[in-house]
Formats: structure tokens, sequence, C-alpha cells
């Protein structure tokens, strides 16, 4: 058993750096036990697979947030590519269909230790009139909810999903649907860009299993202190 399932931290920290360098400044400091890690596009780009290995070798849980949405064959071959990296936690659009997310599930169920499989539904950014324009009926709530339970249909984990959403969402697809949540500031910290936020504990009692949380961590004065004070909130140590 990995130290991160002996603890089962909640709290995954969004490196969002352009290097490799300056994200391990940070994870220096960070303990396995104590948080997760998501390494997104940016990352992966400059820093490739090396650094997530890297990572993964020194115990962390990593949610790879690479989104893949292509032909389902090339998103099966890409999921094996990353579960061969060690890393706990990979996800594609919902967007790609029934079809994609099948070929990502099967592909996964073939490896020996399969990371979680999540989908992206709505991306945060996307509001109503930009759905009308790509011709996809009904509110932000309805095509997420759409969307939501076609990946459970398919055998997903779960979705990642803005923290107003988890509620109806653990409503409709249940207790074992995982549900992830960025989006997420601590009373004390700025918004940034983030518009629909919601504190850490807001978030937990909505639904949400897990929070991804980028600047009001990687920004802070002292991101340890920072983390622990959230993990405190969520009433972990
Ligand atoms: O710094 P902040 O806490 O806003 O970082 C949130 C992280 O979650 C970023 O890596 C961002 O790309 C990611 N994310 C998001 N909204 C989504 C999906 C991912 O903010 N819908």
């Amino acid at each position: 058993m990995t130290v991160h399932e002996r603890s089962d931290p909640r709290l995954i920290v969004a490196l969002d750096y352009p290097d490799a360098e300056s994200a391990l400044g940070l994870v220096d400091r960070l303990d396995p036990a104590a948080c997760r890690l998501k390494v997104g596009k940016t990352l992966f780009t400059a820093a490739g697979p090396a650094l997530v290995k890297t990572l993964a070798r020194r115990g962390f849980a990593i949610f790879l947030d690479l989104k893949y949405h292509d032909i389902p064959d090339t998103v099966a071959n890409a999921c094996s590519a990353a579960a061969a990296l060690g890393v706990w936690m990979i996800n594609v659009h919902a967007l790609g269909g029934r079809v994609m997310m099948q070929a990502a599930r099967e592909a996964l169920a073939r490896e020996k230790q399969p990371p979680k499989l999540t989908a992206v539904t709505v991306l945060t950014s996307m509001a109503a009139k930009d759905l009308a324009e790509l011709g996809i009926s009904g509110s932000p709530m309805e095509v997420v909810a759409r969307l939501a339970r076609l990946a459970q249909s398919c055998g997903l984990d779960g979705v990642v999903c803005s923290p107003q959403e988890t509620r109806q969402l653990r409503e409709e697809c249940g207790a074992g649907f995982c549900l992830v949540t960025p989006g997420i500031r601590p009373a004390h910290a700025g918004r940034n860009d983030q518009k629909r936020v919601m504190t850490p504990r807001a978030a937990m009692e909505s639904g949400a299993d897990y929070l991804v949380i980028g600047r009001p961590i990687t920004r802070a004065p002292d991101p340890l202190v920072a983390l622990q004070e959230i993990n405190r909130e969520i009433g972990l140590k």
C-alpha cells in the first residue's frame, strides 16, 4: 500500500509551473501523505514524462490532466502510455463521445495498475452562449449532468466538475462516482481568474471527493502553511 492510499489526501496541488525546476522547488517541500499533485498541459509539454516519473517515484499520487479528446484508438493508446508512467488519475473529454470513452476504459482494463479514469464535462470557462454557439442544447448544468451520466455509463470512475455542480451530480451519479473539483478558494484567498468559486470546506460538504487547488497554495507566502490550513479546514491534518 502506498503512502497516499494510507493517508488518502483529498487535496490535489495543481503544479502550474513553466518548467521542472520551479515545480520541484515546491514539491521538495511537500509530503505525499498530505497532498496529491496535478500535472497539466503546460508542465507536461515543458518537462515531459521524465518529471511525472520522478514525482511518482517520490511517492506522490499524480493526476495527469491532459484531457484527451481524439479518435478512440489514439485516446486508448494515450491512456495506456499514461498508465505506464505510474500515475493515479488521468482524464478525457466527455465530448469525445461514448466510443472514445469506452476505448479508454478498455485500454486501462488491460493495465496491471490502471489509473482512475475521469472525464471533463463542460469546461468551467464556458457559459450558456458558448454551448449554444456550438449547437449544444441545454443549460451548462443540464449538459454537465448529461455528459456525467454518459461518462458513468461508459464505466468511467468520475468527472472533473465545478464545485457548483457537485451537489446535483452526487445525487444523480451516486456515492461511488468520483467528483474532482477545481475553482476552490479559501475564504482569505483572492479569486484570480476563477469566477464561480467555493471554499474547501463548502466544496467537500457539497459532495466533492478531491479538491484541485493551484494558486492559493503555489503563490502563497508559505505554500506549506497554506496547504496545512486547507487540510485542517477540511478535517484532515
Ligand atoms: O490556481 P487555481 O486553483 O485556479 O488552479 C486550478 C487548476 O485546475 C488549474 O490547473 C486549472 O487549469 C484547472 N482546472 C480548472 N477548471 C477546470 C478544469 C481544470 O481550473 N474546469
